[in-house]
């Protein structure tokens, strides 16, 4: 995961290395990883208000949709950590919430920066610490 080798520490890019292996899933975090380097375009050029909010709002209704789409699976998958998956997501979208809340009452610069900070924190930290789990899941079942 990483930005080792260009020019903005804030662009994240997608590697083999984040792959579940699983291809419409890999479609949806590599679409997520758009959506979050976008948000941080947006913070970087100093872009208004209502445009990182827009980009913030983009982000939450994708993460919305993509955890259904992963939670529909894991019941097809019988997946046996789903209910502690499913928490997981549930923690994240509130982290969300909580950030664009904060976000709405004010507009330092730094403050921004934390929140651009702080959702691609929360959003990538989930897939590689938990995502990773039912790709290993799902490799021991030949998937
Ligand atoms: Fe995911
Ligand atoms: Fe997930």
């Amino acid at each position: 995961m990483s930005s080792p080798n260009n020019s903005s520490p804030w662009k994240l890019e997608w590697s083999d290395d984040l792959s579940v292996s699983i291809p419409e899933i890999d479609a949806e975090h590599q679409h997520f990883i758009q959506l979050v380097n976008a948000l941080n375009e947006a913070i970087v050029a100093r872009m208004e208000v209502r445009a990182i909010q827009q980009r913030m709002q983009a982000i939450l209704e994708d993460a919305t949709a993509h955890f259904a789409h992963e939670e529909t699976l894991f019941k097809e998958w019988n997946y046996p950590d789903a209910e502690q998956h499913a928490q997981r997501h549930a923690e994240v979208l509130q982290a969300l919430h909580e950030i664009m809340h904060g976000f709405d009452k004010n507009g330092l610069d730094y403050e921004w920066i934390e929140a651009g900070l702080q959702v691609k924190q929360a959003l990538i930290e989930h897939m590689l610490a938990e995502d990773m789990k039912y790709r290993d899941y799902c490799r021991t079942l030949g998937k």
